[in-house]
This record gives C-alpha cells, sequence and structure tokens, in this order.
C-alpha cells in the first residue's frame, strides 16, 4: 500500500515536495494544506488532491501516513508535533526550527509516538557523497577546509529577512553547511567564532519587516579532526544584484570545485572532471530514504538530532556575533 501523503505548505517548498512525492510509486500524495487558499487549491489542482485551509482538519491516524512540512522555520514545530500525536511519520524543511526548545519538542514528540523524523538537508545529496568517501580515503589530506560563499540581493521573502520566521541566512541557510562538514568530516563542532551585520535595513523590498535578523555574516566553525568551515554569507545587497556563490573543499593534496553537475578536482598538476548527479526534485533523495526508513522501521539517514545540532551551530554563530567571543562546543552529543 503506497504511503499518504499531506504536504503543509504549498509555496516553493511545497511544490517540490509535492512534485517528488507524486514521483515515487511508494507513496500517494492525499492532501495539500496551505493558509492561503488559493495556493493550496493550485497545488491540490495540479496533483488532483484534496485542498484545505487547516492542516488539522486533514492530518488524521490513519487517513495520513506521512506529513511533508514545508511552512515556515518557526511553524515546524508545532505542525510536527501535531503530526506525531496523530501517529504520521515527518519529513520537515530545513532548519529543525527556531529555537533549541522547538526543536527539541519536535525529537522528543517523534520518539514518544514511535514515528520518524527526517529533515530535508538535502545538500548532503550530490557531489558531497562523492567528496566524504575521498576525505575518508585520505585523498584530501588532511584536515580539511570547506569554504562557501553566498552573495544575493534582498531576499524577495520577507520571512527569510525575519528573525521571528525563518531567522535569518544564519540559521536558514548556514545550516546546510554546518551539517555537510559533520557530513564530510565525521567531526562534531569543536568551536564558533562570527561576525555580522544587517545590510537590508533601509532596502525599498524589507520596508515592512520589523524584527531583521543579521543577513551578513562571516562564520568560522572548527570541527574534530581541526578541519574547518569558512562561511560567508550576505543577502542584504541592492536589488538587481546578480547572485554570486563560491564553493571550494580543499586539503593539503587537492581542491574540489563543485559547478553545474560537475565536480573539478583540481591536484598539483592536472585537473580531473566527474560528472555528479542532480536530483530533478530536490527533496527526492530525502523522500526515498525516508520511505525505506518506515518500511524497514530503521532511522532516516539525517535524523532530527541532526538539524538540531545544525541549530546549535546557528545559534553559537549569532551568539558569537554578539558577543565577539568565540563560543566553545561543550555538548558531545552524537547522532551515531
Ligand atoms: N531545503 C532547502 O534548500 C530549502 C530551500 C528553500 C526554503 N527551505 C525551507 O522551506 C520552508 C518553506 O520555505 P518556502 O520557500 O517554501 O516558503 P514559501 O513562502 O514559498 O511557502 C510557505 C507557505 O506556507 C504557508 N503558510 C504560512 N503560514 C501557514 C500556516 N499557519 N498554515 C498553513 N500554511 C501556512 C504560506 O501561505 C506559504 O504558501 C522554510 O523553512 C525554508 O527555510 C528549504
Amino acid at each position: 500500500m503506497p504511503l499518504k501523503v499531506c504536504i503543509v505548505g504549498a509555496g516553493n517548498m511545497g511544490a517540490h515536495h509535492a512534485r517528488a512525492w507524486a514521483a515515487s510509486s511508494d507513496a500517494k500524495v492525499v492532501a495539500v494544506c496551505d493558509a492561503d487558499k488559493a495556493r493550496s487549491e493550485e497545488l491540490a489542482r495540479e496533483l488532483g488532491v484534496t485542498a484545505a485551509v487547516d492542516y488539522r482538519q486533514v492530518i488524521k491516524r490513519g487517513r495520513v501516513d506521512v506529513v511533508s512540512i514545508c511552512l515556515p522555520t518557526f511553524l515546524h514545530s508545532e505542525v510536527a508535533c501535531f503530526a506525531a500525536r496523530q501517529g504520521c511519520h515527518i519529513l520537515t524543511e530545513k532548519p529543525l526550527a527556531l529555537t533549541v526548545e522547538q526543536g527539541q519538542a519536535m525529537i522528543d514528540a517523534a520518539q514518544r509516538h514511535r514515528v520518524k523524523l527526517a529533515v530535508s538537508l538535502q545538500y548532503r545529496d550530490g557531489w558531497p557523497a562523492r567528496c566524504r568517501e575521498m576525505i575518508r580515503r585520505g585523498d584530501f589530506g588532511g584536515p580539511v577546509i570547506l569554504r562557501f560563499a553566498d552573495v544575493r540581493e534582498v531576499r524577495p521573502k520577507l520571512a527569510m529577512h525575519r528573525r521571528g520566521m525563518n531567522g535569518g541566512p544564519v540559521i536558514d541557510m548556514a545550516c546546510h553547511y554546518f551539517d555537510l562538514m559533520r557530513f564530510l568530516t565525521g567531526g562534531e563542532p569543536r568551536r564558533v567564532f562570527a561576525r555580522g551585520h544587517v545590510y537590508g535595513r533601509g532596502k525599498p523590498r524589507l520596508k515592512e519587516v520589523d524584527d531583521f535578523a543579521r543577513d551578513a555574516a562571516v562564520i568560522t566553525v572548527e570541527y574534530e579532526g581541526g578541519h574547518i568551515l569558512d562561511l560567508v554569507v550576505n543577502w542584504g545587497m541592492p536589488e538587481g544584484f546578480p547572485s554570486y556563490t563560491e564553493e571550494i573543499l580543499m586539503g593539503p593534496a587537492l581542491l574540489a570545485r563543485p559547478s553545474a553537475g560537475r565536480l573539478c578536482l583540481q591536484y598539483g598538476d592536472h585537473e580531473e572532471f566527474w560528472n555528479v548527479e542532480t536530483l530533478k526534485f530536490p527533496p527526492q533523495q530525502r523522500i526515498a530514504d525516508l520511505i525505506a526508513a518506515i518500511r524497514e522501521d530503521h532511522a532516516p539517514e539525517i535524523i532530527g538530532e541532526d538539524a538540531l545540532i545544525a541549530l546549535r551551530v546557528s545559534l553559537a554563530a549569532l551568539h558569537s556575533m554578539e558577543t565577539g567571543q568565540v563560543v566553545e562546543w561543550t555538548d558531545d552529543r552524537r547522532t551515531r
């Protein structure tokens, strides 16, 4: 029997989730919920399923097996805890939540009600799986440094700039890289240092925002083994600014540069190019993984605890920006 799936949130990610679930023969989307009636109806019409405004009316034990949460981050916890109480498995968009308390409540609810909680930190899919093997084999030498820069015009969705909605890029975007470093190196965070500003204030597109999150930051995280993440994020450039991103992974023996479905490996005297798979629908891999976890009754690959660690690194970075101090990582809980 295919798993019955309810999509909560019919915006950008909701449409990606809906199409990815619909492409799986092991699942069937049965409903789409969004507070915006027109949005839920449009996506539901595309899929030929029921549309609803209030997710509570739809998520019921027996009627729904899995809830895919694609809402602004501050709502993830409320919906996940409700779904768990109804005995539904959960795939939530990243970041897990805005606060440790909200995230822990999701993990506790999933445990208490014996349902799976998977998180769509999908940057692990694609080139990182290859590089992870190479790091473990010693091809890069060590320790490695991952540098990522993401510079963009002020984001069109106000939620992405609001402290109280998606929390700004230090929570919203950086979580992917905090998670990726653990995946690549197998090490836990050791210390975090960050500085940051608000560049978006005063920009016309953001005139309604009254709780600006920091949107421009430089974050350094050291992981076990001396591996380093160097992250620059800036979502506060003027409208029309062309996006700039840079992603490089290097060690003493090798530098890897992923771009457009290819991975360029630069050694001292030669280069190699590898094709890397790009997914048609971004959460596809996470969905396949959750289906297997449900069918075979094991943990999904990316569990709530992984995403909670990523959130805690974000919060440590924000704390470092407030205090000017290095935050030493004292909690050695591991997820595996
Ligand atoms: N994995 C990724 O790479 C990735 C990329 C983008 C966004 N995200 C995450 O996905 C989540 C959603 O982002 P998005 O870009 O799809 O946002 P979006 O604004 O496009 O969609 C959010 C939807 O939630 C609906 N909504 C708001 N409050 C609601 C409520 N109380 N009940 C029901 N519906 C409600 C809105 O009407 C909207 O349609 C965020 O947590 C974001 O961080 C992840």
